[in-house]
């Protein structure tokens, strides 16, 4: 793994670099507008805009926070997008309202995957030119979609003040939902850790390939030195059925249990699919076109899993969440170099 690189991808890349510039200068412009707009205010120029209510998210009385759950992993192409767009229609098929958050800020694409075209994207909401309920857009099921943009330099590597207005805008979004998604990018950039660092739930999704088993080690093993982080759940993709995946599973805890004090729970797989495939090249979620083929009925399963996983760990914090957004503001900004280092 190219350690804090995003990971090459060759799919749409070159219509990608066709628009970075165009995107890339339009940041700038929209950052720029927000800056004069703030200096503005602060001269007394312009009314100051009001400040939306801080209404706690969620709508059971008890829990003020939604659930939040990262799936990333150390190597590109392993399926964190599929894992990402088919659990949110799941749990939304519950009753669940989910957003899911693009996070793979270089290199978006879960409006590809979800075939809905946003007209603004999070450079929008970091700007300050839009709010989260103009860009964020619905997909299948109703599932809301907080876009990243595509090939947009600047948000490959976010400062810290953007992601503390993020975390912002997240925290005093009133919509009201019940579960946040976020699909990272691969690797272990600055970007991937914090998006990881700020949910409560970790789910790694690794596969068969040697690699793709190491990097999963790699990015738990940054995550555990540099953040204290020591609890992740696996989810074993593209597998002949449970026995590789749990092959898979044992190959990575024992290494993790050995190295470094490290718990992984073993979340389910994800079987090789043709039909998941076949989905993808239809631009189809699988889930929702082939709800009979093995890989949708293990992202039930897996969907299950994660709730009883959530109602397990209501029942035994007598109802009060225990991890939120704002926990990430008191991190410390985690160090630039991502290299790992070996076990
Ligand atoms: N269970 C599966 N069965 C068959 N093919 C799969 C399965 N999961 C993923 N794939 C294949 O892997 C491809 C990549 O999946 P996906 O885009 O979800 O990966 P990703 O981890 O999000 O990639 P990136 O790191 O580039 O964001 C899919 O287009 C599909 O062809
Ligand atoms: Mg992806």
């Amino acid at each position: 793994m190219e350690s804090g690189q995003p990971v090459p991808r060759c799919e749409g890349i070159g219509i990608m670099i066709d628009d970075m510039d165009n995107q890339a200068a339009r940041l700038r412009e929209l950052t720029e507008q927000a800056q004069k707009r703030r200096d503005d205010e602060a001269r007394g120029l312009v009314p100051p805009r009001p400040v939306p209510p801080r209404t706690p998210l969620g709508k059971h009385a008890r829990r003020k926070v939604p659930y939040t759950l990262a799936v990333t992993s150390g190597k590109g192409g392993v399926g964190k997008t599929l894992v990402s767009v088919n659990l949110a229609v799941r749990f939304a098929q519950r009753g669940l309202k989910v957003l899911i958050i693009d996070a793979d800020l270089g290199l978006a694409n879960i409006d590809v995957v979800l075939g809905v075209t946003p007209k603004y994207n999070m450079a929008d909401v970091l700007s300050g030119n839009q709010s989260l309920d103009d860009v964020v857009v619905q997909g299948p099921e109703g599932i809301y979609i907080l876009p990243a943009a595509s090939g947009v330099a600047e948000l490959s590597d976010l400062s810290e003040e953007q992601r503390a207005s993020l975390m912002d805008h997240l925290d005093n979004w009133n919509a009201d939902i019940d579960v946040v998604i976020v699909d990272t990018g691969a690797g272990i950039s600055p970007n991937v850790r914090y998006f990881i660092l700020s949910v409560e739930k970790i789910l790694v999704v690794a596969t068969p390939d040697p690699s793709s088993i190491t990097d999963a080690y790699a990015l738990m093993k940054v995550m555990y030195k540099n953040h204290r982080l020591n609890n992740f759940d696996l989810v074993v993709n593209q597998v002949t059925g449970l026995k590789e995946a749990k092959r898979v599973y044992k190959a990575i805890s024992d290494v993790s249990s050995r190295f470094l004090n490290i718990g992984l729970q073993f979340a389910g797989y994800i079987p090789k699919d043709d039909l998941l495939q076949q989905a993808v090249r239809e631009q189809q979620l699988v889930s929702l076109a082939y709800p009979e083929a093995e890989s949708s009925i293990a992202f039930t399963r897996l969907s299950q899993w994660l709730v009883e996983t959530w109602q397990r760990q209501e029942r035994d914090n007598n109802g009060q969440a225990t991890f939120f957004w704002g926990r990430l503001l008191d991190e410390e900004d985690p160090p630039s170099t991502s290299e790992p280092e070996s076990s």
